[in-house]
């Protein structure tokens, strides 16, 4: 049998084969609310604009509003051979109000439909990321406060670099999420016009008011190109970005998190309900929350680089290759609010070890820049003389097997003789983090400053 909706040109059915490549209802029947919404403002926008009766568009509204609690409740039985959920939607509306259901796609085609529901659904995906984010940068603030001047070592190249305290590291992660949050806002700003009423391609010879849909689905304005509506998936590739760029945040702190917790380092306790055992080792407490969230990225990336390859070779306006756009859309953005939450989880539940911390900031020669600066400041070097004195007591002090606070007077002024005792007031980590008091420097300070900037902004978010 030919199909319901094209007939007319058609003496034959698909093969199946063609039904299975060419039908999305196992998977955009996640759009039937957007679907409904979009198709429930076009209707009434046809019967302001007197295009269609509005006897028939009550009676459209209404079938639509029983479609939608059909789905909802689980009851509705989705079609293959239907193709996709506007197809799906449509034909059981029809069934359940008759002819009138016809004249619902009036100045419309399933290219417009479809880009309107998918901008509608993408949306609610930036306004849940955004709210994700925030809960995110909450964990990370109460983190930050509490110790905000818990010292511990601040790292390049994973080698023990400079003091840096508890606070400034989990500041750092709350600049990143919030730049995050701020691509999210900015993407859903500029996705937030409307595609309906451009129509297959070329608008519409009907007297439409777009401005009507528009406003009725909450969008700023509608799209102003009809191509550029039935043809633009940027929109779902700046959520991709955007979601990229965060899952890879995510990613970095899920791995500090994975070394943090080892035996090794035990800078971090993870709770149990963020953790693991293991069947053979009755030791074992794994992070594996931390290890998913760092493996959850090659997902998102995935589906950034894969709409984008769909997308890079398409001539305007639709074509069917567009379909692809939306399992990638909808596996990404599961995979980041899942991501999202679980971090949430781990870093409200997670205790810092702060005499960990405190030990491993004091080892592995921390404080040798603070050694340098003294000599600069108080003997006069220059910066290079200094760093070359500080290296010489460095290599002394690793010769011995101590730490340089560890080194007498005598052995220091062997070096460099216009050291002093008053060296050692320096050579302290609780001295050398709250003597970086620069704008966006480590001490507590300033740290504290950064917290309460971030939670007045945070405010009423
Ligand atoms: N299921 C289709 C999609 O997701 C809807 C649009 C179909 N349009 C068309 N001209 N065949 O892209």
């Amino acid at each position: 049998t030919s199909n319901a909706m094209w007939g007319g040109r058609f003496a034959a059915g698909p093969d199946a084969i063609m039904e299975a490549i060419n039908a999305s209802i196992s998977y955009d029947r996640r759009l039937a609310p957007q679907d409904i919404a979009g198709s429930r403002a076009h209707a009434a926008m046809l019967a302001e604009t007197g295009i269609v009766e509005r006897s028939d568009v009550e009676a459209i509204r209404e079938g639509l509003l029983t479609v939608l609690s059909e789905i909802e409740a689980g009851e509705f039985a989705f079609s293959a051979a239907l193709e996709d959920i506007h197809m799906n939607v449509e034909a059981r509306l029809k069934a359940l109000i008759g002819d009138a259901a016809g004249r619902l796609h009036t100045a419309r085609s399933r290219n417009d439909q479809v880009a309107t529901d998918f901008r509608l659904w993408t949306r609610d995906q930036c306004d849940a990321a955004i709210a994700g984010l925030d809960a995110l940068i909450a964990a990370l603030l109460d983190q930050a406060e509490q110790g905000a001047d818990w010292v511990m070592p601040g790292f390049t190249h994973l080698q023990t670099a400079q003091p840096v305290t508890w606070g400034h590291h989990m500041m750092a992660y709350v600049e990143m999420f919030a730049r995050d949050r701020g691509r999210l806002v900015d993407a859903r700003r500029r996705m937030n016009e409307s595609p309906l009423g451009a129509a297959a391609l070329a608008g519409t010879g009907f007297p439409i008011d777009r401005e009507m849909t528009a406003r009725a689905l909450g969008f700023d304005r509608p799209m102003a190109n009809s191509l550029d509506a039935v043809s633009d998936r940027d929109f779902a590739l700046e959520f991709l970005a955007a979601a990229s760029i965060c899952a890879m945040h995510l990613s970095r702190l899920a791995e500090e998190l994975v070394i943090w917790s080892s035996a090794q380092f035990r800078f971090v306790s993870l709770s149990d309900r963020f953790s693991t055992g293991s069947s053979i080792m009755p030791q074992k407490k794994n992070p594996d929350a931390a290890e998913l969230i760092r493996a959850k990225i090659g997902r998102i990336v995935g589906a950034n680089v894969a709409l984008l390859t769909v997308m890079k070779g398409l001539p305007l306006a639709y074509s069917k290759d567009m379909q692809e756009d939306k399992e990638q859309v909808f596996d990404a953005a599961d995979t980041l609010m899942l991501a999202l939450a679980a971090m949430t989880g781990m870093i409200g539940d997670m205790s810092a070890n702060r005499a960990a911390l405190a030990k491993a900031a004091g080892s592995g020669f921390s404080t040798a820049t603070d050694l340098a600066d003294w000599l600069v400041r108080e003997a006069g070097l220059p910066f290079r003389d200094a760093h070359h004195a500080t290296g010489a007591l460095v290599a002394r002090a690793e010769a011995k097997g101590c730490d340089l606070p560890d080194l007498s007077l005598e052995e220091m002024q062997a070096v460099n003789a216009a050291i002093t005792q008053d060296v050692f007031s320096v050579l302290g980590v609780e001295n050398s983090v709250r003597s970086r008091t620069s704008h966006g420097g480590t001490a507590p300070e300033q740290v504290r400053r950064q917290i309460a900037r971030w939670r007045e902004m945070q405010k009423g978010r």
